[in-house]
């Protein structure tokens, strides 16, 4: 793909490898993409295909082995703060949800407005707010270990909302939850999406989820594929 097509795009990445075990695990393998400010983008494709790893680098969790990515004109290797860059501009929900098990659902959220300027006393009550509209008024005082797959990972979904992010990086948000609560999220991420025109960009191996998507990149052995390609 030309990744010079999207003069708006807000995320920009090209040539980029990732690569462990000295080389012999290639995660992803010449990767270009661009991301149109408030695209919906789904990202799909088999097991180990590199889903997680795009996602991981675009959030700068994880630095490419080779490759660039910009935020907007930002490349990455400018960034001062890491750390607060993504507090700022990107909320992560990871396949993993990644909540701190110290602390209770409403502080979990809460959590992440740390350090973050602007963020005022008011964060307590837009993380109850985000909490209630994800169904989960009851367990805000609940730990993580008291609590269902699901609510950790609305939990999660609540946390990676709360600082208003430009960009969301989801990692199989849907994946822990029944088709009910599946729906009630993609249709809050969704309304976000249009209200504020937040970028979303989301690995999923679930159709119902790729099918609201304004597009979907299929990926296979760490490239981009075209959705036609065969299976190996
Ligand atoms: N830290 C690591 N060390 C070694 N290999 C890794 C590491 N992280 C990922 N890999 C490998 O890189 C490849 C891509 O992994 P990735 O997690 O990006 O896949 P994925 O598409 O997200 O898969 P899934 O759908 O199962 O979540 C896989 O072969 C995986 O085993
Ligand atoms: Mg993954």
């Amino acid at each position: 793909m030309n990744t010079e097509s999207f003069p708006d795009a807000i995320v920009r990445a090209r040539a980029l490898a990732l690569h462990f075990d000295d080389g012999e695990t290639q995660a992803l393998d010449g990767v270009d993409i661009a991301i149109r400010a408030g695209e919906f983008v789904a990202v799909v494709g088999p097991s180990g295909c590199g889903k997680s790893s795009l996602l991981n680098i675009i959030g700068t969790l994880e630095a490419p082995t080779t490759g660039e990515v910009f935020f907007r004109a930002q490349p990455y290797g400018g960034i001062r703060d890491p750390s607060l860059f993504r507090r700022q501009h990107i909320g992560f929900i990871f396949q993993s949800f990644n909540l701190i098990p110290t602390l209770n659902a409403l502080d979990n959220v809460v959590v992440a407005t740390i350090g973050v300027p602007g963020a005022g006393s008011d964060q307590v009550a837009r993380a109850r707010e985000l909490l209630e509209k994800l169904g989960l008024r009851d367990r805000m005082a609940h730990f993580p270990n008291k609590m269902s797959g699901g609510e950790r990972q609305r939990v999660a979904i609540a946390r990676a909302l709360i600082n208003t992010p430009d960009l969301i990086l989801a990692d199989e948000p849907t994946g822990s939850l029944d088709s009910a609560n599946s729906a009630a999220v993609l249709t809050l991420l969704t309304d976000i999406q249009k209200e504020r025109g937040l970028t979303l960009i989301m690995a999923t191996h679930d159709p119902s989820v790729s099918a609201r998507a304004d597009r979907i990149i299929h990926m296979r052995d760490g490239k981009i594929a075209l959705p036609q390609d065969p299976a190996p």
